[in-house]
């Protein structure tokens, strides 16, 4: 299995609870290592860019609003399969529907406030590590 980069977001709502290390932990216990890392707060125009694919959504406007709402953690991650097994740590969309021992299971407040986001693809994982990093921030 290739070493492979994937792209997370430590969300406002584990950042005003201050999980950024809680969740870190269980990110590099699933085997993923941060290669980087950066606290900034998003702007509006950054959040819409990032979120361009979910715009026809009915919840678009408040995931906006959400991602907007404080302080987030982005964060390029590597390891194995990192893109699935990033996935899986974090586990499903909806907290009531995510397996025991994920992060979204153990931390997340709803579907919305669900404290992490990561890459679905290794295709838009490149996109979206594009769109918060230069190359000389990855530091593997
Ligand atoms: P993410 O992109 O954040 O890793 O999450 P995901 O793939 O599991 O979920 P996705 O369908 O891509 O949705 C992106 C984010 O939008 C919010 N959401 N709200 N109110 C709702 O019904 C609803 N559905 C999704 C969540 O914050 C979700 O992570
Ligand atoms: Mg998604």
């Amino acid at each position: 299995m290739a070493v492979t980069r994937t792209f997370s977001i430590i969300k406002p709502d584990a950042t005003r609870r201050n999980l950024t290390g809680a969740v870190t932990k269980m990110l590099e216990e699933a085997g993923l290592r941060v290669v980087a890392s950066k606290r900034i707060h998003m702007t509006r125009e950054q959040a819409e860019g990032f979120y361009a694919v979910h715009k026809e959504r009915p919840f678009f406007g408040e995931l906006v609003d959400f991602m907007i709402s404080g302080p987030v953690v982005v964060q390029v991650l590597e390891g194995e399969d990192a893109v699935k097994r990033n996935r899986d740590v974090m586990g499903a969309t909806n907290p009531a529907d995510a397996a025991e021992g994920t992060i979204r299971k153990t931390y997340a407040e709803s579907i919305e406030a669900n404290s992490v986001h990561g890459s679905d693809s290794d295709e838009n994982a490149a996109i979206e590590i594009a769109f918060f990093f230069n190359e000389d921030e990855i530091v593997g």
